[in-house]
């Protein structure tokens, strides 16, 4: 073998040792830009276990998902039956987002129903608004529900079907 072969060979050798790794770097760099951050994933959803939260029937709590309140109410034995409530077992749930569809104030739960402090508008137990401005009832979040689990920010068939019972 010549001289100028075995250079010819590490030349090219080397070549090739460069560019694989430069294309190992390029795939790693494409894979973190397509890849969803796991602030990202983590900010969009939040999880609420309904056994875990010592949820008082008839006393509703307020939770955040994207900034936004939610309210989850378990229902009491006395409270109208609803086609849009969330049933697990044998409870019965309401879950909406806590902001007022008039112009967006927080109302609160006063006894039995949600008042808005901001033009006296009322929600009932259902979410369904029956006094005042309000020209619709709190909205529903996109949520999905495993066991006792809802995951807000995961459009699942319970939350589908509280949107369509409510329509
Ligand atoms: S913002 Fe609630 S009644 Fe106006």
């Amino acid at each position: 073998m010549s001289k100028e072969t075995n250079r010819r060979d590490f030349l090219g050798m080397s070549f090739a040792a460069v560019a694989a790794v430069g294309g190992a770097a390029s795939l790693v760099g494409m894979k973190q830009a397509w890849d969803p951050l796991p602030s990202v994933l983590a900010a969009g959803y939040t999880t609420i276990d309904l056994a875990a939260i010592d949820l008082k029937p008839g006393k509703p709590q307020t939770f955040k998902w994207r900034g936004k309140p939610i309210f989850v109410l378990e229902k009491t034995t006395d409270m109208e039956k609803f086609d849009g409530d969330l049933v697990i077992g044998d409870k019965r749930y309401t879950v909406a987002i806590g902001l007022c569809t008039h112009l967006g104030c927080i109302p609160a739960w006063k006894k039995d129903v949600w008042k808005c402090a901001c033009h006296g508008g009322e929600f009932n137990a259902n979410g369904q608004e029956t006094f005042g401005p309000p020209p619709k009832p709190l909205i529903i979040p996109p949520f999905k529900v495993e066991g006792t689990i809802l995951t807000l920010g995961e459009d699942g068939p319970e939350s589908k079907a509280m949107i369509v019972a409510r329509a």
